[in-house]
């Protein structure tokens, strides 16, 4: 990849429109929002004209489908999640010029003027075809309204648009055995008119923009999936929906008829840019100097560089995306973040559990990126990485510049005194070049490494203190710790400008800290941010360790939330072979009650009890042991399988069965009677 390019004049950055059905998690922020955020906050302090857009999706089957399951309208739905949304945007930092909304009347106006002018120049083909409809609904079952059987992979509960299990892609009439969402009926075949777009019209095009032009400064991971669509040629697609909810189909004869979600959904950045400048968005959109960058994850790449790219060349009055750096996904503790089964670290609640650490989130999620590859996050690494990186490290060596100039100079920067000596060069040249380094990776969307160089800088401090060792220099050269001091200080002004993009929560507290503003990129790492005698602030503590038990509650959390699933999934065993009501009859099932209770010398499960079945008081073991403590069992009521043949166990002998209920998770609970009765009553 190239280093910088020719500078644009402005930059339009997006990142992609969450859906607004749930909460956002740590997977979105990894993956798409931290990313965008560091990028812009480069490129605002490089002095960069450049906006940043988002917005909640609003549109979609997702949507409804959730508004059905909660009993509310989808505009309800989309209010309370927008919301909440938005808030974890803000508190985790994402600094989004605005954070709109595809609900919007602006959007409507936009989407609907967008589809108009593509249908007026003749860029759809209208076609009537057989789709899904359910007879008991009323309704045509579009995209996600359809699960069936996918014919690639066999899972049988496969979207009509997509398997999620084998990730391929898929129309409605793949699937095997399609059933209704809406009422689990089979759905019968309907005929209904689309608009669609044309793509393999663009084929030629896109393979000449993508496949040749950006062969080199896509990411591998993009370029790569764009290339195996195109190769597989490319076929039109409908960019209309029957449903009810949606942007409604701007033309005669499309009554009852909305956009298509992933047509509708990209125009919401355009939108979104018109709600934010009313007056000057065209500029962001239609100039040649505007760099468009679009942030996403990895299941967006198809729509954001082939359909969205497509529309926008049909549309042609508008900007292409420059880039599409799109990211792998993360992993929870070694497994698929999912919504549905709460497998995930939701934004809103670990702000609630960790108040004041938004930016530990952000650093640990940004150095552990699924850049290049699916990556895990796990609690152990979040809590290594804030108590050896941020604490031990980047905290630790601005703390001892901080509290050593308060000991030592009253909280006054000193001054250099005499010549600079080698080592205080040495540190200075290295601060100098950091500014270029990191831009130079943000440019190139390199933001493990570039938060790595960051970090770097850190170690050149705190190697610089530890070489020079002001704390034991003062008792035999004031003026000499003054320099040191000074120097490293300087490296800290330096950090608060550098750090910002990644942690600007934190890049705040020490620029009040230092009592400094932050600077631009370009003066950042230059010697004398701080000159000789400015007063410095109180040191505050940017970071502080996270303990054990703090990180093992939350990987209890998850352990709950593994077993409650576990519990939701279990598999009911299927019933046994018949058996005759004689056979049944042979069973002398009885009430008895525990009158003793012990546990059986040398074994871990057993358990030797005494039980009073109202014939006599008889000794049954039983393989409980992991599960009940002796004495609780003593006093309760047991049904007992009385004449079953009695069998020596560890050289006891026991006479019955007792009956329990065994739960999904192997946990066993006594059955009993619901309320006391005469021992040796029958069960029957
Ligand atoms: O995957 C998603 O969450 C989509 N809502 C992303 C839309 S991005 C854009 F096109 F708006
Ligand atoms: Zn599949």
């Amino acid at each position: 990849m190239s280093s910088i390019q020719s500078e644009p004049q402005r930059y339009t950055v997006t990142a992609a429109l969450p859906y607004a059905n749930g909460p956002v998690h740590i997977g979105h922020l990894a993956g798409v929002y931290l990313p965008a955020d560091i990028y812009v906050r480069y490129l605002r302090s490089a002095g960069r004209d450049v906006k940043f857009i988002c917005g909640s999706d609003e549109h979609g089957v997702p949507i409804t489908i959730r508004a059905q399951k909660e009993g509310v309208t989808p505009q309800q739905v989309v209010d309370k999640y927008h919301a909440i949304i938005r808030d974890s945007f803000a508190d985790f930092g994402v600094s989004f010029d605005i954070y709109s909304r595809t609900s919007s009347q602006t959007h409507s106006e936009v989407a609907s003027g967008f589809f108009k002018k593509l249908y007026e120049d003749g860029k759809f083909i209208e076609q009537t075809s057989q789709q899904y409809y359910d007879e008991k609904a009323e309704q045509f079952l579009a995209d996600r309204y359809i699960v069936g059987t996918c014919p690639n992979c066999g899972n049988e509960n496969a979207y009509g648009d997509q398997c999620e299990k084998c990730g391929s892609s898929l129309s409605p009439t793949e699937l095997i055995s399609p059933r209704s969402m809406l009422s689990g009926n089979q759905p019968v075949l309907r005929e209904t008119k689309h608009w669609y777009l044309p793509l393999d019209q663009y084929e030629p095009w896109l393979r000449e923009w993508i496949v040749e032009g950006h062969k080199s400064d896509w990411k591998a991971n993009v370029y790569g999936q764009c290339k195996s669509w195109i190769d597989q040629g490319l076929q039109p697609r409908a960019v209309t929906r029957d449903l009810d909810w949606g942007v409604p189909v701007p033309v005669e004869g499309a009554e009852g008829k909305v956009l298509y979600v992933w047509f509708d959904a990209p125009i919401g950045y355009i939108s979104a840019t018109k709600d934010l400048l009313p007056d000057t968005w065209e500029t962001y959109w239609k100039d040649s100097g505007s760099k468009l960058v679009h942030f996403i994850g990895k299941d967006n790449i198809v729509f954001h560089c082939i359909i969205f790219p497509a529309m926008l060349k049909a549309h042609g009055d508008y900007i292409l995306p420059d880039n599409v750096p799109a990211n792998e996904f993360l992993n929870l503790e070694g497994d698929k973040i999912s919504t549905s089964r709460n497998w995930a670290v939701w934004l809103h609640e670990y702000l609630q559990e960790f108040p004041g650490k938004a930016d530990v989130l952000r650093y640990v999620l940004c150095a552990n990126a699924p850049e290049n590859k699916d990556n895990d996050f796990t609690w152990k690494d979040f809590q290594a990485r804030n108590n050896n990186e941020l604490v031990a490290n980047l905290g630790n060596f601005v703390n001892r510049a901080v509290v050593l100039t308060h000991k030592f100079f009253a909280g006054n920067v000193p001054a250099i005194s005499g010549d600079l000596q080698a080592i205080d060069l040495e540190a200075l040249a290295q601060l100098a070049e950091f500014p270029q380094r990191i831009g130079e990776l943000i440019e190139n969307y390199r933001f493990r490494d570039a938060l790595n160089e960051l970090m770097n800088l850190t170690r050149v401090g705190n190697k610089y203190l530890a070489e020079t060792e002001p704390w034991k220099l003062i008792k035999t050269d004031e003026a000499r710790t003054g320099t040191v001091l000074h120097v490293a200080l300087q490296i800290a002004a330096g950090l608060v400008t550098l750090m910002e993009p990644f942690l600007p929560a934190s890049a705040a507290t020490l620029g009040e800290m230092l009592h400094l503003e932050k600077g631009t990129w370009q003066t950042a790492g230059r010697p004398n941010a701080l000159a000789a005698g400015h007063p410095i602030g109180a040191a505050a503590l940017l970071f502080d360790k996270i303990e054990d038990a703090t990180v093992e509650a939350q990987v209890q959390k998850l352990l709950d939330t593994k077993k409650a699933n576990e519990l939701a999934n279990a598999v009911v065993e299927p019933a046994k072979e018949d058996i005759s009501f004689d056979e049944f009859g042979r069973m002398d099932l009885r009430v008895g009650t525990v009158v003793a209770a012990e546990k059986v010398a040398k074994t871990k499960k057993l358990l030797k009890l005494t039980v009073d079945t109202g014939l006599d008081q008889r000794t049954i073991v039983s393989g409980i042991a992991e599960h009940f403590i002796p004495e609780a069992l003593v006093g309760q009521q047991v049904l007992v399988l009385l004449n079953l043949a009695p069998r020596e166990i560890k050289g006891i002998q026991s006479q019955g069965m007792l009956l329990l209920a065994e739960n999904a998770d192997g946990s066993l609970l006594l059955m009993q009677p619901g309320q006391h009765v005469r021992p040796g009553s029958h069960v029957a």
